[in-house]
């Protein structure tokens, strides 16, 4: 039987674990099992030996200080302890705590805005550009008084666009006001130095860089503004109770050393494909749209809408290729996507839409299927509309 090999092309939803971080958890997983908070033995110090080390891995390539990372369990949960944290004394104070962020956030932030306008914050979701940019004058026109974080999202995770964070973050310091970053799609494809960029809280997730899924990580620049919104043991400076997650750590900290060594390298290899990508399609494919900004843009993502062609045949032409019809979390959702709707796209353009996520293990062969499908796709579409209009 003829085996047919889909080629994996949404890394912005996740990537595989690298084979060499998985080669560094296994012995956490097995006879280094121990618990990193146990301190009368053996196997508790070896545990928090590696912890250490992780912490020093991820901290190194945010350009932070170790103890300024706090282990999650990824990016939902550290955008929860981020932006939660900043309002809930003023919320407990009976006060009404003011968040800016924008209408294209991830519901990671989106729906932690939601449930704390509920408790009574108010929050200000700023409109983007036709390229999912918002501005650092926008955001400065924005602060209030009683302002107390403001979470811009480091690239989107549908479009690819890359917010002006130094920018914000200049703003955000000049009014003393807390500025976090989900930075779970621009870690890795971005460089960044939180204090050249300005950020006081930056979330990221290991399972977009090549460690497992349910390990992430909150970078609080000073742990004395936020407070917990967890309860349970002392671990984590209290920010984010619970048993850690030591091969978890173990992972991200050697997927954050490969990058503080191949990053730049690997964005380089990923932007030529994604160049390739962008500019075949759009000379051969007149309905081609690119979204998202054209140059301020991750480096692996790029993001097609197609103008007059049917959705329905999206995914019978791309079969054997592995990638998005919108972001992972959306999809299967009958609701076209707020972050395309946000640019400006009907529902119909939102839903004609196709999201190619580039990385580490792609090749020139596997950007050249795509290519071809997606031609071939719009050609056959376009036959077929030609031939119900007879
Ligand atoms: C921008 C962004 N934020 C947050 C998340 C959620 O991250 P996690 O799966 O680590 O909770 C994702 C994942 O798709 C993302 O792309």
């Amino acid at each position: 039987m003829t085996q047919f090999k889909t080629v994996y092309l949404d890394y912005n939803a996740t990537t595989p674990t690298d084979p060499s971080v998985f080669e560094k958890m296994a012995p956490y997983f097995g006879i280094q099992f121990g618990n990193a908070s146990s301190s009368n033995h053996s196997f508790g110090w070896e545990a928090a030996a590696a912890v250490k080390k992780g912490r020093q891995q991820v901290a190194e390539l945010l350009k932070a200080s170790p103890d300024q990372i706090i282990f999650t369990s990824g990016a939902t949960e550290s955008n929860n302890i981020a932006i939660s944290g900043a309002v809930r004394s003023s919320l407990c104070r009976g006060e009404t705590p003011h968040i800016i962020t924008t209408n294209i956030e991830h519901s990671a932030v989106l729906e932690v805005a939601e449930v704390l306008k509920e408790m009574g914050a108010e929050v200000t979701l700023l409109p983007v550009d036709s390229y999912g940019q918002v501005s650092a004058e926008q955001v400065k026109a924005a602060i209030k008084p009683n302002t107390k974080i403001i979470s811009i999202m480091m690239a989107n995770n549908e479009i690819g666009t890359i917010n002006p964070v130094s920018e914000i973050g200049k703003v955000a310091q000049e009014h003393q006001i807390l500025f976090h970053t989900d930075a779970a799609q621009g870690l890795g494809k971005v460089l960044i130095d939180v204090d050249k960029m300005g950020i006081d809280l930056l979330s990221i997730s290991g399972h977009k860089i090549y460690a497992p899924k349910g390990i992430g990580a909150l970078y609080v620049r000073d742990h004395r503004r936020l407070s917990r919104v967890m309860g349970g043991g002392s671990q984590e400076k209290g920010l984010r109770p619970g048993t850690l997650n030591v091969p978890g750590i173990v992972g991200l900290g050697c997927a954050c050393e490969i990058l503080s060594t191949k990053q730049v390298e690997e964005m380089q290899k990923t932007s030529e494909l994604q160049s390739y990508i962008i500019e075949t399609v759009l000379a051969s494919v007149p309905e081609a749209r690119l979204n998202g900004h054209p140059s301020e843009r991750l480096c692996n993502n790029v993001s097609f809408s197609f103008q007059g062609l049917s959705a329905d045949l999206f995914a019978l032409g791309l079969s054997g290729v592995a990638v998005s019809s919108s972001s992972a979390c959306c999809s299967g959702s009958p609701k076209p996507s707020h972050v395309l709707k946000a640019l400006g796209h009907s529902d119909e353009l939102a839903r004609s839409t196709v999201r190619i996520g580039i990385g580490r293990f792609t090749t020139r062969e596997d950007a050249e299927l795509v290519v071809s499908k997606i031609c071939s796709m719009a050609e056959r579409n376009r036959s077929l509309l030609a031939g119900e209009m007879l």
